[in-house]
């Protein structure tokens, strides 16, 4: 089978497939011995991500393992605020850290749009590379931050339970909050073209804090800012072609608005039932999800008791990639993700 018509890429199109695709939010990470090795020889989270001979390593690793449907770029959403000189690090336990965040109405303006070519070199690199070495087994998934999502740590310089800073700058002065969302769309989408010309076969935006806004601040927000990256990316020669994923994370009352937004297929998190979602959406949009990932901590009837529950919710209609409803997480045991892929794929 070449990846064109491999069974992720036509349920992103909603044609029939012989199974139900599946990959997993997060495959390549700490849960795999394999890549804590590789990230030790590297020396960093970052340093591993910036080299394109071990990012291509650690994307292939969970396909060594499990028979999953696609690969996804070894990278992270914070590149782009890095590429800008917001000095991207990471703290031990503490997760990812901004050193110059923005902090007054001049940061926002000094902002220029990273050249994906010359800034973001290591990522397009390791595109090319690991689409080389995946010999059209799996199509690739290239993906970026939301500008909200990217904004928020941008504002804030870490993660945050309630980014209340990006919150306040989005009342106190919107002009300000709209100029920066403007930059970081045309950002997102110059950097996803790139991805779509390197060899990426599908594009996901990761809007993660997306679910943290009030209906109308959503809408105002973040939804405004996807629609204009789906749409920079309908234009783009390349880009056009490839089914776009927008996952909005705890957005569910948005999903008609975000299904308008052109976009090829959802992610969906694990709140709300997979046939209600497709009930509301799933004439215009493929859908992809939406497992809790805390099931895979459980057994293994269990898993495939959870599994067969969203397979069944979908049901008989094309259209659905599996995965989790957010990023697998560091405790999970690897045989148990083996026992969720063969439960999906109905072996
Ligand atoms: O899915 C994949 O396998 C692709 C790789 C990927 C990573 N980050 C690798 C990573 C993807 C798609 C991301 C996206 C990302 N990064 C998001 C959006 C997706 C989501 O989870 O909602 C966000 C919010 C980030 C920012 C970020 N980077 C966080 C919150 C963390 C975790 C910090 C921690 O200590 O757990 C990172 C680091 C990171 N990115 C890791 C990985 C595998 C862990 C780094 C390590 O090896 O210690």
């Amino acid at each position: 089978m070449t990846t064109p018509d491999h069974r992720f890429l036509r349920a992103l199109r909603r044609e029939p497939v012989d199974k139900t695709p599946i990959w997993i939010m997060r495959q390549a990470g700490r849960y795999l011995p394999e890549y804590r090795a590789t990230r030790e020889r590297a020396g960093s989270f970052l340093a591993l991500a910036q080299t394109p001979e071990l990012a291509c390593e650690v994307t292939l690793q969970p396909l060594a393992r499990f028979p999953l449907d696609a690969a996804i770029l070894f990278s992270d959403i914070l590149t782009i605020p890095d590429a800008m000189g917001l000095g991207l690090h990471f703290v031990d336990g503490e997760g990812p850290k901004l050193r110059h965040p923005l902090r007054s109405v001049a940061d926002v303006a000094r902002l220029g749009v990273p050249d994906p070519e010359t800034d973001l070199r290591y990522v397009m690199d390791a595109v090319r590379l690991i689409r080389r070495e995946l010999a059209e087994r799996v199509p690739l998934i290239g993906f970026s931050g939301s500008p909200w999502t990217l904004a928020c740590y941008m504002i804030e310089g870490e993660g945050s339970s309630s980014f209340s800073r990006a919150k306040a700058l989005a009342l106190d002065d919107a002009a300000t909050m709209h100029r920066l969302l403007d930059t970081l769309a045309q950002s997102v989408a110059r950097y996803l073209c790139a991805q779509a010309a390197a060899g990426a076969q599908a594009l996901m935006v990761f809007d993660t804090w997306g679910g943290l806004l009030a209906p109308e601040a959503f809408r105002n927000f973040s939804l405004r800012y996807l629609a204009e990256v789906v749409a920079l990316l309908k234009s783009d020669r390349v880009a056009r072609n490839l089914p776009v994923i927008l996952f909005s994370k705890g957005a569910n009352g948005h999903l008609e608005a975000l299904a308008d937004t052109g976009c090829a297929a959802l992610g969906l998190d694990w709140t709300i039932d997979i046939d209600e979602a497709r009930r509301r959406v799933g004439a215009r949009v493929a859908l992809q999800g939406n497992l809790d990932p805390a099931v895979l901590a459980a057994s293994p009837e269990a898993i495939r008791t959870e599994a067969r529950r969203i397979l069944d919710g979908f049901g008989a209609h094309p259209g659905h990639v599996f995965n989790l409803g957010h990023g697998i997480t560091p405790d999970i045991d690897p045989e148990r993700v083996a026992v969720l892929v063969d439960a999906v794929h109905g072996e």
